[in-house]
């Protein structure tokens, strides 16, 4: 499939109102609130632009969202052009800027030049790791750079969350291997968790409003709510299993979330 239409990010961006779709960078003492979310995501772009080698002029924002991270680059004076298989994101990007959108993955793109520098803000765990490096190579100038900022899996991650995302170790061999160095990293799991706390305590105050609302059902017809939740079972289960997912303790436990600016061959 090459073009999509990805709920949970029209999600963030029409019910949360963010139009950053990462995690981003947080302070040791942030109190979890939606602005220092924003502040944080903010934050976490600058890490990404600031580590933009000198000498970079032409940028590809690979899976770049609503195309924040992309306006921000041209601000800065890079050449810059995005990718996206989203229809919606597609939208979004052309509607605000006035640059050059590539609709597909990045595992169909067809340059039309090679780049000095790709950027994937975490947009590497969606493409497809045996294509990677070949597709990078294929956009890629000799010598150019890659910024990779994502969440990884673990050798011993198990559940859920081992479910989604790149093997580290794995994505690590294949970049040795397609001939990239690493010319910068950093393990930033630390910094990124209290994204998944904030979730968690909306999640939490969503399910208290379900508990209030139903409380009078609960004590009028305890035989048709056990009869609900017998029949929405499934539903139920997997709901606490989705729940796995914005847990920080277990998912730092399964993934890190790395940073790493690496160099093609020549
Ligand atoms: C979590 S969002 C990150 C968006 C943006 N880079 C940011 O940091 O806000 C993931 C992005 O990857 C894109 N994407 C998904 N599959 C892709 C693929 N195979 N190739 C390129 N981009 C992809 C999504 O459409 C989306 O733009």
């Amino acid at each position: 499939m090459s073009k999509q239409n990805d709920r949970a990010l029209r999600i963030y961006n029409e019910v949360l109102e963010l139009d950053r779709l990462h995690y981003g960078l947080w302070q040791p003492d942030d109190e979890l609130t939606i602005d220092n979310l924003k502040i944080a995501q903010e934050r976490y772009e600058s890490l990404l632009i600031d580590s933009i080698p000198n000498g970079v002029n032409s940028v590809l924002d690979v899976g770049c969202g609503t195309g924040i991270m992309s306006k921000r680059l041209i601000a800065e004076g890079y050449d810059v052009e995005g990718l996206s298989p989203d229809n919606n994101q597609q939208k979004l990007f052309t509607e605000s800027l006035d640059v050059p959108f590539h609709h597909c993955i990045f595992e169909d793109f067809q340059p039309q030049k090679k780049y000095d520098c790709l950027i994937m803000s975490e947009s590497a765990q969606y493409i497809n790791l045996e294509k990677f490096f070949p597709a990078v190579n294929n956009a890629l100038k000799a010598n150019g750079h890659l910024i990779v900022c994502d969440y990884f899996v673990k050798n011993d991650a198990s559940g859920i969350l081992a479910k989604s995302g790149h093997n580290l170790e794995n994505f690590l061999t294949r970049a040795k291997s397609a001939g990239f160095t690493i010319v910068q990293e950093k393990d930033i799991t630390a910094d990124v968790t209290k994204t998944l706390d904030i979730a968690k305590n909306f999640a939490d105050k969503l399910f208290l409003a379900a508990d209030i609302g139903t409380e009078k059902i609960r004590a009028k017809h305890p035989h048709l709510l056990r009869f609900l939740q017998w029949y929405f079972r499934k539903k139920i289960e997997k709901s606490k299993e989705q729940l796995a997912l914005i847990d920080s303790v277990a998912f730092a436990e399964n993934k890190s979330y790395n940073f790493f600016v690496f160099q093609s061959g020549a």
